[in-house]
């Protein structure tokens, strides 16, 4: 058994649809076990979203930019700084619903069903593919934080860390679903 942290980003909050997302993960079988609403506070998230992201993000916006054909000054890192500090306003625009979520190869799973990391880039029937269609590139064009409406943790490790940083030990749950009586071996 894996657990793996969701959080309903801004966007999926104001657009009303957190209900009808989190129904997706329930329907295959993952267990619920914690959830909150909150507005993260700055050093959250930038735990959440590391300085270490800045090289990373700010290489693939370049690549981005680069096929565009247009000219900007900015190098790399300066790129990547301006997401992730739009990347961290942007998820303290609103509230936000953290979910723990728990089941045979969780995190796998979800991040699947989430898809990639631009929505314009991820495959339909997943849920940024199916409710938006921005691109990552566009999005920082503008200075912006994408709004791709959920974050999934990337591996179990990181999903460890997170479930760590969100919530405390008490505030997570443990009890037996149907489903559970149908997949144990
Ligand atoms: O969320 P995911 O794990 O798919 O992507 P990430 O590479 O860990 O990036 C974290 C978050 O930064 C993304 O979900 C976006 O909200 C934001 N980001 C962005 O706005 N523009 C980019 N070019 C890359 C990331
Ligand atoms: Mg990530």
């Amino acid at each position: 058994m894996e657990q793996t942290l969701i959080i309903f980003k801004p966007d999926a909050v104001k657009r009303g649809i957190v209900g009808e997302l989190l129904t997706r993960f329930e329907k295959v079988g993952l267990k619920i076990v914690g959830t909150k609403m909150l507005v993260a506070d700055p050093q959250m998230l930038a735990d959440h979203y590391p300085d270490s992201l800045v090289p990373i993000v700010g290489n693939k916006t370049k690549a981005d930019w680069d096929s565009y054909g247009i000219e900007y000054s900015e190098t790399a890192e300066q790129i990547g700084q301006m997401i992730v500090d739009s990347t961290r306003d942007f998820m303290r625009s609103g509230p936000v619903v953290a979910v723990v979520l728990q089941g045979g190869h969780a995190v796998e799973v979800v991040r699947k069903m989430v898809g990639s990391t631009g929505p314009k880039d991820s495959a339909p029937g997943t849920i940024r593919g199916d409710y938006a269609h921005l691109s990552l590139g566009q999005a920082s064009l503008k200075k912006k934080g994408a709004a791709n409406l959920i974050h999934a943790s990337g591996t179990a490790d990181e999903a460890e860390k997170e479930i760590a940083m969100w919530f405390k030990k008490s505030e997570l749950f443990d009890y037996e679903t149907v489903h559970e009586q149908f997949t144990r071996a």
